[in-house]
């Protein structure tokens, strides 16, 4: 990566969750960094985490990634070259009650980054997609080929649409992408000086269960055991957030040194492996030596019953891989979980 080294990359959400860890990466892999967050879903705690982990001082600006001039502003004043866009909303049920807050905020943000790009002729940029864009697939597992179904929240339709402008834009233009669709990730540093913080009551499985363990939540609701699958929970595929953060990295590099075979790229970001609900509480609870208390309840509405990735593009062609174990991942979020608390 001789090339890629000293090369500065834009990191917007830098504050959150699979942000913080992607910074960290980029400058473990010898990348300059400038990151922005509005901090409308994160605090400073994580930032604080990488200053602490990397022992360097993070260029930061609070900036709404929607509002077009602080951003140009940031454009003239940092010399990246690339971008990786991690701003966006993120909560599913919150953006079937409230879709327009969710197509305002995750698409004008992402035209305004693709705008001043071309304006400021930056080359590269990472899009952070889901594998949400698959919906309920017959065919698992799925690879970038697996055709997207109609999303079943609006923002899963934020990540299609943005998906298609990206590929747009690069088509009409020297931009290059990639899009990195994201399995579920979960997990932290093995620092546990940054990771993953929710607000309010958490939607997500795997901080539901950490908070569960430390006490904050009664108990856990496993949303069904009647599905088509082994042991009736539904079936993810749950990758490591540094792994996920090491992916970034990797499709930032593919592009700068020209590896990439096209000007927009698709790639599955996950272990390959499928993990069962009531499998990953049980790893949880061995893995950490604890009881969570934890019972059956109803299905979710909008749940897939059973997702996981085929990940041998992203094998292949970035030569990333997946690399820590799911009981290493799941005592990473223990201790995160621990160290918060212990903050409080
Ligand atoms: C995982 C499994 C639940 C909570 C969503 C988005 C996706 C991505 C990640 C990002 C499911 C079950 C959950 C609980 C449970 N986007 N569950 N009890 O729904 O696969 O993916 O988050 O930000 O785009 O769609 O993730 O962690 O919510 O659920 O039983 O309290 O855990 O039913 O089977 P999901 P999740």
């Amino acid at each position: 990566m001789e090339t890629a080294k000293k090369q500065c990359v834009l990191v917007t959400g830098g504050a959150g969750f699979i942000g913080s860890h992607t910074l960290v990466e980029l400058i473990e892999a010898g990348f300059d960094v400038v990151a922005v967050d509005n901090f409308s879903n994160s605090d400073d705690t994580c930032l604080k985490g990488v200053e602490a982990i990397t022992g360097k001082k993070i260029p930061f600006e609070e900036v709404d990634c929607c509002d077009y001039q602080a951003m140009e502003n940031v454009f003239k004043h940092y010399e990246f070259d690339s971008v990786i866009h991690f701003a966006a909303f993120k909560a599913v049920g919150e953006s079937v009650e409230m879709p327009l807050k969710y197509y305002r905020n995750n698409i004008a943000s992402f035209l305004n980054i693709l705008e001043l790009m071309q304006k400021y002729n930056r080359s590269n940029i990472v899009f952070s997609s889901s594998a949400t864009v698959y919906g309920e697939s017959e065919v698992l597992p799925v690879t970038e080929e697996t055709p997207r179904l109609p999303a079943t929240s609006s923002y899963g339709n934020t990540k299609q649409i943005c998906e298609d402008i990206l590929r747009d834009a690069v088509a009409s233009s020297k931009l290059k992408g990639i899009a990195l669709r994201y399995f579920n990730p979960i997990g932290a540093h093995p620092s546990a000086l940054i990771g993953e913080l929710p607000r309010g009551v958490p939607n997500n499985l795997v901080p539901f269960i950490t908070q569960t363990a430390s006490g904050i939540r009664e108990c856990l609701s496993v949303f069904g055991n009647d599905y088509p699958t082994p042991d009736g929970s539904c079936i993810r595929d749950y990758i490591d957030v540094v792994d996920l953060a090491k992916a970034h990295v990797s499709a930032i590099a593919r592009m700068i040194e020209g590896k990439n075979k096209q000007n927009y790229e698709i790639f599955n970001v996950g272990t390959g492996k499928g993990t069962s609900v009531l499998e990953l509480v049980e790893m949880f609870q061995r893995v950490n030596n604890l009881k969570l208390n934890y019972k059956i309840a109803p299905r979710r509405q909008g749940d897939v019953m059973s997702i996981y990735a085929d990940t041998t593009l992203a094998n292949t062609e970035l030569g990333w891989k997946a690399q820590r174990s799911l009981e290493d991942t799941l005592a990473s979020a223990w201790k995160w979980e621990q160290y918060i608390r212990s903050k409080e």
